[in-house]
């Protein structure tokens, strides 16, 4: 079935262009997105200008950015025939439905985001003193309401963003109820109140044993061949308190421990478990075992990533086909905006006492 033209329940959502994703983008983000695409009508897209309320000063990575995570959608298994993949700034409709929605949003709902006065104090390399950083998360509300969207999958820290979204379409709402040609019909919302969809988000390990995350440099890339991931893996973190081979150590305070209760098979998670509490094994082999399962999961990956990455015009062109059907549906929504709004174009506005 055509993605977009069907009953099913619509799930929206988004990634910033960070350039190459990492073992804990897909673990934490896109392995659930892939698995989505049958069960949901799924609109994923580039957040390029949630980029820009950051990047603002050097914006000369954006574009390759964006490609690098669209191959890595792709190489994922994100498949343009059953989801639709696109980026945000190919889409204006997102702009103008934003714009809208600052008339309406007061500003105090947005000084209380819990991310804001965190980041914008503790980022002491940007100044994050801007309009366009205070309203990023109306922005991620208009991305989510264009599309009318159900369900948004994303981590906890963006449930206090699906929560804004969720007061901004009730306010929205109750000021523009839609106005309908049934005078006695039951006037339907223009928007949804979307649910947040919590990724389940095991916890993903870097090889400093922090979680897994670009700004620490502790990142297994999704590209990395097979003898970069054995090489980090080697670097990684252990016990602690398992500092001689002799030492008996244990999976479950081990960052490698993690990597195998994620990865590994049942037959080799009993032999860590074993070996490692008994100080039968080494953690060289152990870390061995816990790459073979990386690898695994990453040869198919790479695999495919191959096709796109020799001819990115094919990401392109799969991205632009994907913005045309976005473009679609976002454009309907908003049509219902200015109407609602009594704005539109064709609307005729009554007369006024005058005119008579
Ligand atoms: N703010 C999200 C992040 O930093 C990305 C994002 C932008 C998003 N718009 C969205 C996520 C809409 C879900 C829905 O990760
Ligand atoms: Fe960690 Fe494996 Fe070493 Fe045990 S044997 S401490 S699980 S690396």
């Amino acid at each position: 079935m055509l993605a977009g033209t069907n009953q099913r329940k619509r799930v929206l959502s988004g990634m910033r262009p960070t350039g190459k994703l990492h073992l804990g983008n897909y673990v934490g983000a896109l392995d659930n997105w892939v698995r989505m695409q049958d069960k949901y009508d799924c609109f994923f897209f580039i957040a390029d200008w949630h980029a820009l309320t950051t990047d603002y000063a050097d914006t000369s990575g954006i574009k390759r950015n964006s490609l690098e995570v669209a191959l890595d959608w792709l190489a994922a298994g994100l498949d343009p025939e059953r989801c639709t993949m696109f980026i945000q700034s190919h889409v204006p409709q997102h702009a103008e439905l934003h714009l809208l929605f600052s008339m309406i949003t007061p500003l105090g709902w947005l000084e209380r985001v819990p991310t804001y006065k965190e980041q914008r104090d503790n980022i002491k390399e940007k100044d994050l003193g801007t309009y366009g950083f205070l309203g990023y998360p109306l922005l991620q509300s208009a991305d989510i309401l264009i599309y009318k969207g159900d369900f948004v999958p994303v981590g906890d820290d963006q449930v206090p963003h699906v929560e804004l979204t969720r007061e901004v379409a009730r306010r929205f709402n109750s000021f523009y109820p839609k106005p309908h040609s049934n005078f006695y019909k039951k006037q339907q919302p223009v928007f949804p109140e979307p649910q947040p969809l919590l990724t389940p988000s095991p916890r993903l390990p870097g090889t400093d044993g922090r979680k897994m995350s670009k700004s620490y440099g502790n990142t297994i890339l999704l590209t990395d061949p097979e003898p970069v991931v054995r090489q980090k893996l080697k670097t990684m973190v252990t016990d602690p308190k398992r500092i001689r081979r002799s030492d008996a150590g244990d999976p479950d305070v081990c960052p490698v421990g993690d990597l195998h209760k994620l990865f590994s098979d049942a037959a080799t998670m009993s032999k860590v478990n074993e070996g490692c509490r008994s100080a039968g094994i080494g953690c060289i082999e152990c870390k061995g075992w816990a790459a073979d399962a990386l690898v695994q999961i990453l040869n198919p990956i790479q695999e495919r990533r191959k096709k796109y990455e020799s001819n990115p015009r094919l990401a392109w062109d799969i991205l632009e086909a994907g913005c045309v059907r976005a473009r679609a549906v976002a454009d309907a929504t908003m049509q219902d905006v200015r109407n609602a709004m009594l704005i539109s174009l064709d609307y005729e506005p009554p007369q006024s006492p005058e005119d008579k």
